[in-house]
């Protein structure tokens, strides 16, 4: 029945309360998302502003391990090491010491073992992506999955769910990363079954052209530090233009449903290149203001709207709170864009590097061949 409803808090409270005390490891892989529609503001417990919309990656991924070993006594506070790429960093544990408070509601165990943290990205940290959402989205899933063991009657669906609305709460966009393709994350008028607690698969008719969308990331600037996203959310409050913002983004997603059923990819351009010429335009006009384009994002900019004057080819950019640019465009496009790039972008990314990514289906569990 939850399957039709709306889920609120209480629904992911677990019934049963007995702590289980085995030990073992978990391990699941979460992809990255780019925002077509962005989330940029919140407030209070991780609710969004605005509802937003994503592409789920396919190869930009976290694969996170999680040991658990149960404590002799329940501890005053949580137990756990983090590894990243097989070396430890303490200075992660504070993002996970506030996720684990903000979930320990919803997952009574959390103060009852021990846990290991291994996790390792596929896209190097220089790139600029961030690892949050894929990170967020697979220890999420990782913990979820020692929930099931105490409750395997737990079907794929509420795992899902429950797994999207624990990782909103470790970082907003995370919740986009549990499924695929696209993902829909906000209460918005026109979206049935939407909620500011946990992102839903796009329950609309997507046509075929968006099937197997590309998303070529061109690293503009390797390794510059991005906003981080609690200073960009922070900016939106009291922002001037934050009304019209969160309205517009409301219009947009609306807009996008036609646009997605009929294969509208002039309104797909339109809109995905105004969200985010419009997420830099409040980061240039908040207080403190941040111009995070360089020089060479405006060139590729400007090289992927002449290309596509010129061509008629759909290609468009999207952006994330950073210089790199994202570009996307349909798989039957893949073989004359791939030459675009080469010619024409590879020289405005440093040390020319540069990612293929395309649409993928959202998080799964690791098969770990002994
Ligand atoms: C620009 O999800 O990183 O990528 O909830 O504070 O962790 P927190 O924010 P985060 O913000 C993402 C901002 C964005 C747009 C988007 O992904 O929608």
């Amino acid at each position: 029945m939850y399957k039709l409803m709306f889920m609120t808090e209480n629904d992911f409270i677990p019934l049963n309360k007995e702590g289980y005390r085995d030990t073992g490891t978990v391990t699941w892989v979460a992809p990255s998302n780019i925002a077509l529609v962005k989330y940029w503001g919140k407030r209070a417990h991780q609710i969004p502003a605005n509802a937003s919309l994503s592409f789920t990656l396919d190869s930009c991924v976290t694969t996170t391990s999680v040991a658990y070993e149960p404590l002799r006594a329940r501890k005053d506070d949580f137990s756990f090491e983090l590894h990243l790429d097989g070396m430890r960093r303490d200075d992660f544990k504070p993002k996970t010491h506030t996720f684990f408070s903000r979930i320990e509601r919803y997952l009574p165990f959390l103060r009852d073992f021990h846990f290991t943290i291994h996790t390792s990205n596929t896209f190097p940290h220089s790139s600029g992506i961030a690892s949050s959402a894929s990170g967020m989205a697979a220890l999420a899933s990782c913990l979820m999955e020692m929930e099931q063991n105490q409750a395997p009657d737990m079907d794929a669906f509420f795992f899902r769910r429950k797994a999207s609305f624990l990782a909103r709460l470790g970082s907003g966009s995370a919740c986009r990363s549990i499924q695929g393709e696209l993902v829909e994350w906000g209460a918005h008028p026109d979206i049935e079954g939407s909620s500011d607690l946990y992102g839903i698969p796009y329950p609309y008719e997507v046509h075929p052209i968006f099937k197997n969308y590309q998303d070529t990331i061109l690293l503009i600037d390797e390794g510059q530090k991005q906003v981080s996203s609690s200073v960009g959310h922070d900016l939106m409050q009291n922002h001037p233009f934050a009304r019209q913002r969160f309205r517009s983004a409301t219009e947009n997603l609306g807009k996008l449903r036609q646009i997605f059923s009929k294969g509208d990819l002039q309104g797909f351009v339109e809109v995905v290149e105004q969200e985010a010429l419009t997420l830099h335009a409040m980061m240039m006009t908040g207080k403190p203001d941040f111009i995070l384009m360089k020089p060479n994002t405006l060139r590729v900019i400007s090289e992927i709207r002449g290309y596509r004057e010129r061509t008629g080819t759909m290609v468009c950019f999207t952006l994330d709170a950073g210089a790199n640019v994202h570009l996307l465009f349909p798989e039957q496009d893949k073989e004359k864009v791939g030459l675009f790039i080469l010619e024409k972008l590879v020289a405005f990314c440093e040390k020319g590097h540069y990612i293929c990514d395309r649409l993928g289906s959202g998080a799964r569990k690791a098969v770990i061949i002994a």
